[in-house]
């Protein structure tokens, strides 16, 4: 059953493909937990995708015809560089990631998925170096992130190092004195005798778009924005 929303969208859609000009509007969603919530969200306004729900295909990108939509599911990091260059025109994904990204992309939506905080973290006798900008290394995953915060933020000068997972290890074995990371429900923190040290900025899931495709196909997509909005309330 389409609701007013998705039948606008369709309707736009058959008038274009009799003019043989059909866009397809197409969203890129990053692979796991929040592509699944994204779904839902845009199920609850009769917008769906059949294909998607297949586990076992290895189809990277998935079409509703009717609809004039395609979705993929892409590396989470990547999802702002295809809606920069217009290879999506909009996408979901971390706010973590749009700013360690720095994509030219518009960010229009806050859909409040996967709420968790950016901070440096580590042993609680770190603190005081922190706090008198004593601190000489870093370790994170978010390189861009604690650039930003350590010499835009706090104007200090330390060595960022670049590591891939498990950051927490870093001030175990003396890698770093602090890390920059996420942190949900600071489990991974308590389990390896590491607290909270600074707040950097709150994270959560939000919806960006490529410039262009706004000024272009400005209406469906913002069909497609007050759709997911709608499904939040
Ligand atoms: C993330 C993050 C922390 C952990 C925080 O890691 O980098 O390690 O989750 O969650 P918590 O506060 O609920 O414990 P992820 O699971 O992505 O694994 P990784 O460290 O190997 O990248």
């Amino acid at each position: 059953m389409y609701n007013y929303l998705s039948i606008r969208i369709l309707h736009k859609c058959s008038i274009n493909s009799e003019d043989n000009r059909m866009r397809y509007i197409t969203i890129a969603l990053a692979k796991g937990r929040l592509a699944t919530q994204t779904m839902e969200l845009l199920e609850k306004s009769g917008i769906t995708c059949e294909e998607l729900h297949d586990k076992e295909t290895r189809k990277l990108i998935f079409t509703n015809q009717e609809l004039g939509l395609k979705f993929f599911l892409s590396k989470t990091s990547d999802v702002p560089t295809y809606v920069e260059y217009g290879a999506a025109d909009l996408g979901v994904v971390g706010y973590d990631t749009i700013r360690e990204e720095g994509r030219k992309v518009l960010e229009v939506l806050d859909l409040g998925l996967g709420k968790c905080d950016m901070c440096v973290a580590g042993p609680a006798i770190a603190k005081e170096a922190l706090e008198t900008g004593r601190i000489r290394r870093v370790a994170t995953k978010y390189p861009a992130i604690a650039k930003d915060y350590f010499f835009e933020q706090k104007h200090q000068t330390v060595e960022i190092i670049k590591l891939n997972g498990s950051v927490e290890l870093a001030p175990i074995v003396g890698l770093s004195e602090v890390i920059v990371d996420i942190v949900e429900t600071g489990s991974t923190l308590r389990a390896n005798g590491l607290e909270v040290l600074e707040k950097i900025c709150p994270l959560s899931a939000r919806v960006i778009v490529n410039e262009a495709s706004m000024k272009l196909e400005r209406e469906r997509i913002l069909e497609l924005i007050s759709a997911l909005r709608n499904s939040l309330e």
